[in-house]
């Protein structure tokens, strides 16, 4: 079983009411929230004192950095997942050169070009105990090479995935894929977790790839979503509950 696996398979275990005795369950708890909880009493080694960039200070230090590595090594070279912060924003503004690309990314919404105001205000949701979202980043050789997020519906107990992203030099090398499972893996590590959702475009090919591989089923079609200059673009919506998702 792998390192990642031990770590979920307690509190998986627990909140489906398992009944092995305590002695047979690895020692090792870990959830999403109760790291960002503990990242955030941590405090900051980072200078400069904005606080989600506290958050990825501390996370870093904290010890499920290296089960992340360890666990994607085996998938995907030396990719590790690890949160994002503000650091890895000048690199995300370079990512989208266009405005399509921008709004492929996120929503038409955004203000091209992507500025550090527009991430930071996505940052600025990953404070608190039960944050209202969490930053992913991927980081390849010491370069953040991927991102996503996490927006959490802790009452509902629904995640929805979104903002994710490959840098442009890294794209067709499937690395999207083990670093979604390991998001997704560590997501529903939090046994309140018990739906993800996206939102894709369907002219987004890779993307849908990438989502149906991991298992997302697709929902519907929201058509005609949003707009970008003359044109108006369908999102197929798709989702992932606990009980479908492959968390080895
Ligand atoms: C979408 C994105 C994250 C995918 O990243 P990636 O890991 O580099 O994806 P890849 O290009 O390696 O493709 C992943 C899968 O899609 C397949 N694919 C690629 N282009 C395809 C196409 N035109 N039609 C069908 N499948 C396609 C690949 O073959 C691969 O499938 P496989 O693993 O079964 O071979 C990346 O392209 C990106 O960052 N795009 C810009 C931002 C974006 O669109 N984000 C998604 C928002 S919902």
């Amino acid at each position: 079983m792998s390192d990642i696996k031990r770590s979920i398979w307690p509190a998986q275990r627990q909140g489906r009411g398992d009944s092995r005795p305590a002695d047979s369950v690895p020692e090792r708890r870990w959830s999403a929230s109760s790291a960002i909880r503990r990242a955030s009493e941590a405090g900051s080694a980072r200078a400069g004192g904005f606080l989600p960039g506290r958050f990825g200070a501390a996370m870093l230090k904290y010890q499920s950095r290296q089960i992340w590595s360890r666990t994607v090594n085996e998938a995907h070279r030396g990719l590790k997942v690890r949160p994002f912060h503000a650091d890895d924003i000048p690199a995300l503004l370079h990512w989208f050169p266009r405005p399509e690309a921008l709004g492929q990314w996120g929503s038409p919404e955004r203000s091209f070009p992507l500025d550090t105001k527009q991430v930071e205000a996505f940052l600025s949701q990953t404070v608190g105990g039960d944050p209202k979202a969490v930053m992913w980043a991927g980081e390849d050789q010491g370069a953040m090479v991927a991102t996503a997020t996490t927006f959490m519906n802790w009452h509902q107990g629904v995640a929805l995935l979104g903002l994710v992203a490959v840098s442009p030099t890294m794209r067709g090398r499937g690395i999207a894929k083990p670093f979604l499972k390991e998001i997704i893996a560590l997501t529903f590590s939090d046994t309140r977790v018990e739906r993800m959702e996206l939102n894709v475009y369907t002219f987004n090919h890779s993307a849908i790839r990438t989502y149906e591989t991991l298992g997302f089923v697709k929902e519907g079609v929201r058509r005609s979503l949003a707009r970008m200059g003359a044109d108006r673009w369908d999102a197929g919506h798709y989702s992932l509950l606990r009980s479908e998702a492959t968390l080895g």
